[in-house]
């Protein structure tokens, strides 16, 4: 089976966008393939956050995973920071990046904004580690949304430049793999910018833990515009957005949606999309609230992924060092 790698940083609120556009993907072709997913807590210090919420994160994002429906039998869940082979690949890797394709990562000038010159060295390099992370288990497909494109990409070119250096088959050259439905769900207040957990508005956006009242609340708010007709146009992000959700979580066609509408306003359509996230988000916070409540099952099971996928990361580094001739 081929290798599928794929992860989520433990900071702020899983939202309906990690869901749609990342894990829903995952558990459906986990039988599929041979699965790893990470939790990235290395990718999350990025950024100053408090240890005490990381800790808790962590493990918040673990009960998740396995809530929204992965399977153990056919994946593997693990804590970044408790593979060590991740940082030490991470320092050979980066001796190997060009600054220059660093400089064009697009999310980097997004996170740092003003604070160019104060904000921490890792927040540039990210982009390495997250090669690490794919390139340690020899991955060939990388499940995300759409705005983690560019780092695969550079995953790849990274990949094809050592192997070209050293010996053709140090590492599996990987290939995103990104669904035209849910890749980008874009955010309730500003549906011109993407859904963000480091949104300071918890209105844009829809947690996977939001009970029915919060969802209804959030969706009733949700920006649209002053046109009657539902329906999917380009022109109005807004609606077309929660459209798409709407498609997503139904199955149906734009013309079965349009036509079901027909006729009604956006208010019918905003109550019928509150019942189908309350449909989908209900059962996985029932199981949610069980994984949580034995969290010494929890961190056993993560210390086991750990154990599972540590010699695998371990050849791959193996193999590395050997080419750069160190050890
Ligand atoms: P992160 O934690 O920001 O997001 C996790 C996943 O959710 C997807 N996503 C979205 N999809 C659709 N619409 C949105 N509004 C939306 N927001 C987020 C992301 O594309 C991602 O798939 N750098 C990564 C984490 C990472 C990783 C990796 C991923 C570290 N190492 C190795 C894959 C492989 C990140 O920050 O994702």
């Amino acid at each position: 089976k081929k290798r599928v790698f794929s992860g989520i940083q433990p900071t702020g609120n899983i939202h309906l966008g990690n869901y749609l556009g990342a894990i829903r993907n995952w558990v459906e072709t986990q039988d599929q393939y041979d699965n790893i997913f990470c939790i990235v807590d290395l990718h999350a210090i990025t950024l100053p956050i408090d240890p005490k919420e990381l800790h808790a994160n962590v493990r918040k994002l673990a009960a998740l995973y396995l809530a929204c429906g992965l399977d153990l039998k056919s994946c593997k869940l693990f804590v970044q920071s408790q593979v060590h082979q991740h940082a030490e690949l991470d320092w050979i890797l980066n001796c190997f990046t060009p600054m220059g394709w660093l400089n064009r990562m697009t999310q980097f000038k997004t996170k740092a904004g003003s604070e160019m010159d104060t904000v921490g060295a890792g927040l540039y390099c990210y982009p390495v580690l997250m090669a690490c992370d794919i390139l340690l288990y020899q991955t060939h497909y990388v499940p995300v949304g759409d705005d983690q494109r560019q780092h695969v990409e550079l995953t790849r070119d990274l990949a094809q430049r050592f192997n070209n250096i050293y010996n053709k088959s140090i590492f599996t050259l990987p290939e995103a793999q990104i669904r035209d439905a849910g890749a980008r769900i874009m955010s309730l207040e500003d549906p011109t910018k993407k859904m963000s957990k480091s949104d300071p508005n918890p209105s844009a956006y829809i947690t996977l833990l939001d009970d029915p009242k919060m969802i209804k609340k959030k969706i009733a708010r949700a920006t649209t515009d002053s046109e009657r007709v539902v329906a999917f146009d380009p022109a109005r992000p807004g609606i077309t957005n929660l459209l798409s959700i709407y498609q997503i979580l139904t199955g149906q066609s734009q013309q079965e949606i349009e036509a079901d509408f027909e006729g009604k306003g956006y208010g019918d359509f905003k109550a019928a999309l509150t019942d189908r996230l309350v449909e989908t988000l209900s059962p996985i916070q029932q199981r949610y609230n069980e994984i949580i409540n034995d969290m010494a099952a929890l961190e056993n099971l993560l210390k086991q992924g750990a154990d599972d996928v540590r010699p695998i990361a371990e050849r791959t580094v193996q193999k590395v060092k050997k080419a750069v001739g160190l050890g």
